[in-house]
């Protein structure tokens, strides 16, 4: 059964966020592919898919601005089956140490990193609730976010964001526990080349978003599975 999916974090064409759209779109289901600014890939990709795709304009950081754009989506459909929080930030800082970090930095990255994806879904909640299969949050963490594995001693925004969105996936977890029709996980979604200069990353965008995709499908009705899982479906240490 087609379903509708919304992914935050689209824009950019090899990055992860605009190829988990593509592989949706392929396999027949309906997409709000969220941006905060034009993205020409999507633009094109709109032209191929006029009925299925909807481009929707969303700062996660700015509640006025998510519930704005929740409005808007109502218009567009009905339901919401799957919501993939995939948009995220890292400062200018985020490779240096302590001494040369301005700290002021760590809670704007905190409230896109980790506040935004519970903003996108407390406005998207009425239209998960009418998802007739069942909804599923996806939210984007990464292995920089487990305190127990934590070894770097720089990532202090993306880590301290990535922590603080397991947290508060656990406490959501926590919240709708008694909800059969909801269930939400994160994932660290591996290492994927989403930056045309890093060639080292195993992963390829596209290849490794029907990975996810076939990943979040087995995982959407299983309540008492782990929450905090690798592209693997492995649990992996908070
Ligand atoms: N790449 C990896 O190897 C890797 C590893 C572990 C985890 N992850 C996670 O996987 C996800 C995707 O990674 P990626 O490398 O593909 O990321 P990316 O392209 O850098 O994605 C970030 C997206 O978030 C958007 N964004 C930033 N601030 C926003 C805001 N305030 N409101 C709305 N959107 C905002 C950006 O928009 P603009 O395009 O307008 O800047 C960008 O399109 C991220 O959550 C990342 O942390 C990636």
């Amino acid at each position: 059964m087609p379903q509708t999916v919304l992914i935050t974090g689209t824009r950019r064409p090899y990055a992860l966020g605009f190829n988990l759209v593509k592989r949706y779109l392929e396999h027949g289901d309906r997409v709000l592919a969220s941006i905060r600014r034009p993205s020409e890939a999507l633009e094109k990709l709109q032209l191929e898919y006029p009925d299925r795709l909807y481009v929707l304009t969303m700062d996660i950081a700015s509640t006025a601005s998510v519930n704005q754009a929740a409005q808007e989506a109502a218009r567009w459909t009905d339901a919401v089956d799957l919501i993939i929080n995939n948009a995220t930030t890292a400062s200018a800082d985020t490779m240096k140490e302590l001494p040369d970090f301005d700290l002021d930095l760590i809670a704007p990255a905190v409230n896109v990193g980790a506040v935004g994806p519970i903003r996108v879904l407390k406005a998207f909640l009425p239209l998960l609730k009418k998802s007739k299969m069942g909804a599923l949050v996806v939210n984007i963490s990464s292995e920089a976010g487990s305190i127990g594995k934590c070894y770097r001693t720089f990532y202090l925004d993306y880590g301290t964001e990535k922590a603080a969105l397991n947290m508060l996936t656990m406490t959501m977890r926590n919240y709708f526990r008694n909800d059969p029709n909801f269930n939400i996980i994160c994932v660290h979604p591996g290492w994927i080349r989403t930056n045309p200069d890093n060639h080292e990353a195993p992963l390829d965008p596209y290849e490794h978003a029907e990975t996810l995709r076939l990943l979040f499908e087995d995982r959407r009705h299983d309540k008492n599975g782990p929450v905090f899982i690798t592209y693997e479906g492995k649990p992996y240490s908070w």
